[in-house]
C-alpha cells in the first residue's frame, strides 16, 4: 500500500473514453516503463486501480516532474471499459474520480461513449485533460519512444506535424461543441476554465511524460486541501464491483477515498434494501504479477489506507449494491453511521 505521507493521500484519477481508444495500453505503457527504469515493485496493483508513486512518475516523466516540487504521494489511476454496456462502471469511475484523462483516438476523433464520458465528468464536475492518442500513427510519423510531445513534434516533417494538428483541432473543436474551451496543453494558463489537450502514443511512449506531469501538477495546484486525510480514521469509499470469490463467498470490491479500513473494523455498506453492517472478514490485495496463480489470486493484508483499492470479504454481502457506500463504523454510534449510508 502506498503511504499517503503527512496525511496526504493519492488523488484518484478514472481513465475514460470510447471503446479500444487506448485506456488500458495508456497504463500499461506507464506499466511498463516502471518495470524498464528497474521500478516495477514501486508499481502496486490495487483491486480495480493502479499506484504510481512521484518518485516513479518522476522517473518517468524525467525533467518534467521534479519530486521536490509536490508532497502529494502519486496517483492511482482507475481503468473503466469503454464498451458501451458498461456506462454504470463509467459513472462510478467518474464519481470517485478526483480528476479523469479522457482518451480519445486521434483518428477517430470523438464517439459516443467519449460523448457519454463527457456527460458523466460535466455531471460529476471532474476536472479533466484529454489525452490525444495514437499520434504515432500519423502518416509518415517519426517516433522518438518515450520523449515528452514538444520534443518529438520538433523532430517531425512538416506534413507529419501538420496532419497531426488537423486531427488535434478536430479534437479542440469537438471539446468547443461540447461547452469547453480547450487547447494544446501547454498553451492552457488556467486549468479550472480550459481543457489541456495532451498528445500522447501509448505505442511508444510519447507525450507520456506529459501526461503524468499535467496530471501531476493540477493535482498539486487545485486538489491538493481535498487530499488532506486523517490516514488513522475511519475508512470511507464506493463499492466498484460485488463478486464472487472462490474460498470467500460474496465479495466487495472497492475503492477506499478516506481514512483506513482494518481487518477488526466493523463495516456499513449500502443494499438492496437496507444498509447491511458487517465485520470484516479479510482485506485483500492482488499478488503481485509473477505470483499469480490460479488457486491464490490474492494476498490478505491487515489494513489499506485510502486512496486505494481493495477487495472486503465479509458475511451477509449478498444484498450489497455496486456503487452504494462503504463506511468503517470505528468509534462512532453505529446507528449514525447507518443513516450516513442510507442517506447517501
Ligand atoms: P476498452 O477497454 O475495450 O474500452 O479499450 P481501451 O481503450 O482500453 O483500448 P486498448 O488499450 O485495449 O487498445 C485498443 C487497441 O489500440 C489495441 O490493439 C492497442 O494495441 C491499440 N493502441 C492503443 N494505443 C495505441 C497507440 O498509441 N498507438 C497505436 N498504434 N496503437 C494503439
Ligand atoms: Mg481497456
Amino acid at each position: 500500500t502506498m503511504d499517503a505521507g503527512g496525511g496526504l493521500r493519492t488523488p484518484i484519477v478514472a481513465v475514460l473514453g470510447h471503446v479500444d481508444h487506448g485506456k488500458t495500453s495508456l497504463l500499461d505503457k506507464v506499466r511498463g516503463s516502471a518495470v524498464t527504469s528497474g521500478e516495477a515493485g514501486a508499481i502496486t496493483q490495487h483491486i480495480g486501480a493502479t499506484a504510481v508513486p512521484l518518485e516513479t512518475i518522476s522517473d518517468i516523466a524525467g525533467r518534467l516532474v521534479d519530486p521536490d516540487d509536490f508532497d502529494l504521494p502519486g496517483l492511482l489511476f482507475i481503468d473503466t471499459p469503454g464498451h458501451h454496456s458498461f456506462s454504470t462502471l463509467r459513472s462510478r469511475g467518474g464519481a470517485l474520480a478526483d480528476i479523469a484523462v479522457l482518451v480519445v483516438d486521434v483518428n477517430d476523433g470523438f464517439q459516443p461513449q467519449t460523448l457519454e464520458a463527457i456527460d458523466i465528468l460535466k455531471r460529476t464536475q471532474t476536472p479533466f485533460i484529454v489525452a490525444a492518442n495514437k499520434i504515432d500513427t500519423t502518416p509518415g510519423w517519426n517516433p522518438n519512444p518515450d520523449t515528452p510531445v514538444q520534443q518529438t513534434l520538433a523532430e517531425q516533417s512538416d506534413r507529419a506535424e501538420q496532419r497531426l494538428n488537423e486531427s488535434l483541432y478536430e479534437i479542440i473543436g469537438e471539446l468547443s461543441d461540447n461547452g469547453f474551451s480547450a487547447d494544446m496543453y501547454w498553451r492552457v494558463q488556467n486549468f479550472r476554465g480550459n481543457i489541456g489537450v495532451v498528445p500522447v502514443s501509448a505505442e511508444t511512449g510519447e507525450g507520456v511524460p506529459d501526461l503524468l506531469a499535467v496530471l501531476m501538477g493540477l493535482s498539486q495546484r487545485y486538489m491538493k486541501e481535498d487530499m488532506s486525510i486523517d490516514t488513522a480514521g475511519a475508512g470511507a469509499g464506493t463499492v466498484l464491483e460485488v463478486k464472487e470469490e472462490r474460498g470467500f463467498g460474496t465479495t466487495l470490491d472497492v475503492v477506499l477515498y478516506d481514512g483506513s479500513i482494518r481487518t477488526d473494523d466493523t463495516i456499513v455498506v449500502g443494499g438492496k434494501n437496507d444498509p447491511i453492517v458487517t465485520d470484516v472478514r479479510a482485506l485483500l490485495q492482488p499478488r503481485p504479477l509473477e505470483e499469480i496463480r490460479t488457486e491464490k489470486r490474492f494476498e490478505k493484508v491487515d489494513e489499506v489506507t485510502a486512496a486505494a483499492g481493495v477487495k472486503i470479504a465479509a458475511p451477509d454481502l449478498d444484498e450489497a449494491l455496486a456503487g452504494a457506500p462503504v463506511r468503517v463504523v470505528r468509534d462512532r454510534p453505529e446507528e449514525e453511521v447507518v443513516e450516513e449510508v442510507r442517506q447517501e
